[in-house]
């Protein structure tokens, strides 16, 4: 059996670990120690290390024939040294990885005013959120054209799951743009992206693929919050001008509610099939009301 590392211990690895340990023998990096018996009881093995602490990485170079990314690049500055460290690591023995399967966002596209955008837009990023993201596939890429290793990167919008809702933002009240100045969205269901990932590994093909991993239902901000509420039995949440709810939220609330786009899946649906049991956020909100 071939050996994937997962790096990233998270929501998503998680619900994909079922699926994983049906193909791989997965290792998965852990700077947690008490998490490491839930990761042992589903079959995967934990070797513990920080990515923000150089020297714990040593052991990765030539552990693995697949790699798992879904960690995110730290808080601040506009790299991700963290990602670096560990490509440095990895590519110390002659033994790399043959394929990386990372998760990106979407947020590397920057503002598209709502258009519609495929894979091959421009990278515009806006935030140095975004800044780090787009340093982060740089860096995937350099390094699989360097060592002729397959690549995946699964930009992904705004995750959520019965138990990952938005759900602070009804507790804060915080405002909603009025609906003629929304911005628009995408959403992708979390079991969706971990299939997403399963899928990505089990590919292939070669070379850098980049999938806009997502819905197929752009939408307006506030309708989101809306139907959420609707179905929560919640009021909704208030509207304000454009320009008032910038004035009230925070800057890195605003950063994510300023940008506006419509994202095409239609690469996904063609080459990774059958991933998407949550088209539309209305799937789960059915759920919800059962
Ligand atoms: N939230 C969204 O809507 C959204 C949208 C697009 C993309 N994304 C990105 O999608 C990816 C997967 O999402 P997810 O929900 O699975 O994220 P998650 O649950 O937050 O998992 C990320 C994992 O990375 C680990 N990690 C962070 N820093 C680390 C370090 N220094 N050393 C070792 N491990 C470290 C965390 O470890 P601990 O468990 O120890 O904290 C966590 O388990 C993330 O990169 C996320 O940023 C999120």
């Amino acid at each position: 059996m071939r050996t994937l590392l997962i790096i990233g211990a998270g929501d998503i690895a998680r619900r994909a670990l079922p699926q994983l340990t049906r193909h791989w023998r997965v290792i998965v990096l852990l700077r947690d120690p008490e998490k490491a018996r839930l990761w042992r009881e589903g079959g995967a093995m934990p070797l513990l290390a920080d990515l923000d602490v150089g020297r714990s990485l040593s052991r990765l170079a030539g552990l693995a024939d697949a790699v798992l990314y879904t960690a995110p690049p730290p808080d601040s500055g506009n790299q991700d040294p963290r990602l670096r460290k560990v490509l440095s690591q990895l590519a110390k023995t002659a033994s790399l990885p043959q394929r990386i399967v990372y998760i990106s966002t979407s947020g590397v596209y920057g503002n598209a005013a709502g258009e519609w955008l495929d894979e091959t837009h421009p990278l515009q990023p806006q935030s140095p959120r975004a800044q780090r993201r787009v340093d982060a596939e740089r860096q995937l890429r350099a390094f699989a054209m360097l060592h002729s290793c397959a690549l995946t990167i699964l930009r992904a919008p705004g995750i959520y799951a019965a138990n990952r809702l938005p759900l602070s933002r009804f507790a804060s009240q915080t405002p909603l743009i009025d609906a003629d100045e929304d911005s628009i969205s995408n959403h992708i269901h979390a079991d969706d992206l971990a299939r997403l990932c399963v899928a990505a590994l089990q590919q292939t093909r070669g070379g850098i693929r980049i999938y806009n991993a997502s819905d197929s239902q752009p939408l307006p901000v506030g309708t989101w919050y809306d139907k959420l509420a609707d179905t929560l039995g919640y009021p909704r949440l208030p509207r304000l001008p454009r320009a008032q709810v910038q004035q009230r939220v925070s800057p890195g609330l605003w950063s994510f509610m300023a940008e506006s786009r419509r994202l095409s899946n239609t690469r996904l649906l063609r080459e990774l099939p059958g991933c998407l049991h949550y088209p539309t956020v209305d799937t789960l909100l059915a759920e919800l009301r059962t």
